[in-house]
């Protein structure tokens, strides 16, 4: 696990837009796995303003991500398929036929998982970002989810429920479950750039980096992929 600690928010998602473009620019049809949170809203700021230079161009890239709240749809503004579109898709030249998220407001939330599972079998992202929860869980897979574990219908935890509320007007909004892609799904992407700021994090990224293996806490997970980043800020790295 190759971890870069930078001065702020801004120098990590710098960083992370950079390492990104230079897997697009070596293969223009890459396939992108996102994340959504406020950690990556920088990086795709970065994503886009390279984008608008010139510098590189997404129009053969693909992507899938991480995972969606239930019950939202797809223009719903706290879904992430919304925030996907406002904070990356609409700024950049991909096409968006060619971005993938589950689908919160599928009737059959099996048949939805069963789907995305099918799909994430033929798409290995090059690059998989990820988000850290405080509680230490990547993407919606909350602690003591399997290893082995793929993308499957979440109930979130409290603590998830509280901080995820900054986003709604009231705690009583956020959604109560989620669609994740598994942490064998997550495991499967062929490299992984993980962005983490604020001191709310350290502990978790302490435990990610340097503590014991366990379910207890998803991301320790990573330390068994050969090719993870980890991208974060001095706050967040203050327990390193
Ligand atoms: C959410 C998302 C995760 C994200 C995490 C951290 O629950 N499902 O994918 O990584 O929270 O979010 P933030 O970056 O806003 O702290």
């Amino acid at each position: 696990m190759k971890v870069i600690i930078t001065e702020n928010y801004d120098e990590m998602s710098q960083k992370a837009a950079e390492l990104i473009i230079d897997i697009v620019k070596k293969n223009p049809s890459a396939i992108l796995g996102l994340a959504t949170g406020s950690s990556p809203i920088g990086t795709y700021k970065n994503m886009a303003k390279a984008y608008e230079n010139g510098e590189v161009s997404f129009k053969n890239v693909s992507s899938v991500n991480l995972d969606e709240y239930v019950g939202l749809t797809a223009d719903h503004d706290q879904s992430y398929a919304y925030f996907m579109k406002t904070n990356l898709f609409d700024h950049i030249d991909i096409d968006q036929k060619n971005t993938n998220l589950p689908s919160g407001s599928a009737p059959d939330c099996q048949k939805e998982c069963d789907r995305y599972n099918a799909l994430l079998d033929e798409m290995k992202p090059d690059v998989q970002v990820l988000g850290l929860g405080s509680n230490g869980h990547i993407g919606f897979n909350e602690p003591n989810t399997p290893f082995d574990s793929v993308t499957h219908l979440v109930d979130l935890t409290e603590s998830t429920i509280k901080d995820n509320s900054r986003l709604f007007n009231s705690i009583d909004e956020v959604p109560r479950q989620a669609l994740s892609m598994g942490i064998k799904n997550i495991m499967q992407a062929k490299s992984i750039l993980m962005v983490v700021s604020g001191k709310n994090k350290a502990e978790a990224v302490k435990g990610m980096v340097k503590g014991e293996i366990t379910p207890a806490l998803p991301a320790s997970v990573l330390q068994l992929h050969p090719f993870v980043t980890v991208i974060c800020d001095k706050d967040a790295a203050s327990l390193l």
